[in-house]
């Protein structure tokens, strides 16, 4: 589904140059699920923003579904980004004059969804992550977890193929933060390729594999053997048979 080859990204301010990404590879396939870790400034928003056509790499080659993506045109990103990937951010990045519905149905009216449509399949969606009593609610009025969960209906409107989350955690505590990784996981149980940014070992250990990378070079790729199931850990706060 992702084939990275010597992967480059250099950021040249005028003043200063940043060699951000010195040649990346690897490869994902469809179904995984990938944590990369890493030390603030190692690469890893630099390395979300090239997988999701936010930017270009400086040099080596992304094959994106079978397509080498520094061949699209600039019309073809745009459709990619709103069809075949769904982005969850670190701030949610919801709009806070729309309800939870409303901000899931936006991807989905940008696609050309017709209302009813799209409607019932944000309503869908809420329910999915557990919001469904809160679907006329605005960002203001939910929680950090409950925004978060809003915003990966929204990132699944259009049943991209891929979802990035660039530190889908970081701004909730850890009970929330294993409310949000539990939808991951079950999205993941059902299909999704989902790759995740961390800084914390013990949410990259939910998914199935961790990249680490290091000053803009890969330096290990872990596989998780058995990731931790978010749901059980959950379960066992709920009965107190552990605490967090
Ligand atoms: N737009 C930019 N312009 C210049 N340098 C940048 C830019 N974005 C990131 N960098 C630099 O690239 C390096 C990697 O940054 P980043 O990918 O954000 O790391 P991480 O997400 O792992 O903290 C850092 O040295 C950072 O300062
Ligand atoms: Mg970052």
């Amino acid at each position: 589904m992702i084939a990275v080859n010597d992967l480059r990204k250099t950021y040249d301010t005028g003043t200063i140059t940043v060699e951000a990404l010195r040649g990346i590879s690897f490869n994902i396939d469809q179904g995984e699920f990938v944590a990369i870790m890493g030390a603030s400034g190692s690469g890893k928003s630099t390395l979300m923003n090239l997988l999701g056509l936010l930017d270009v790499p400086t040099a080596g080659s992304y094959i994106l579904n079978h397509k080498e993506v520094s061949a699209l045109e600039e019309k073809d990103y745009a459709r990619i980004r709103n069809q075949e990937i769904g982005f969850v951010f670190q701030t949610f990045n919801l709009l806070p004059h729309l309800t939870a519905l409303h901000n899931v149905e936006l991807p989905m009216m940008y696609a050309g969804i017709k209302l009813s449509a799209r409607r019932a399949r944000a309503t869908m969606l809420l329910e999915r992550v557990g919001l469904i009593d809160r679907m006329h609610h605005y960002p203001n009025e939910l929680s950090g977890g409950q925004n978060q969960r809003v915003a990966i209906a929204r990132a699944i409107a259009n049943n991209p193929a891929i979802i990035l989350a660039d530190e889908p955690t970081g701004a909730l505590d850890s009970i929330t933060s294993l409310e949000v990784m539990s939808v991951f996981q079950q999205l993941n149980r059902d299909g999704a390729t989902i790759i995740i940014v961390t800084h914390e070992e013990s949410i990259a250990r939910h998914a199935g594999r961790i990249l680490r990378l290091s000053d803009g070079l890969l330096i290990a790729d872990d596989k998780v053997e058995p990731p931790i199931d978010a749901g059980e850990t959950l379960n066992c706060l709920r009965k107190g048979a552990i605490s967090i």
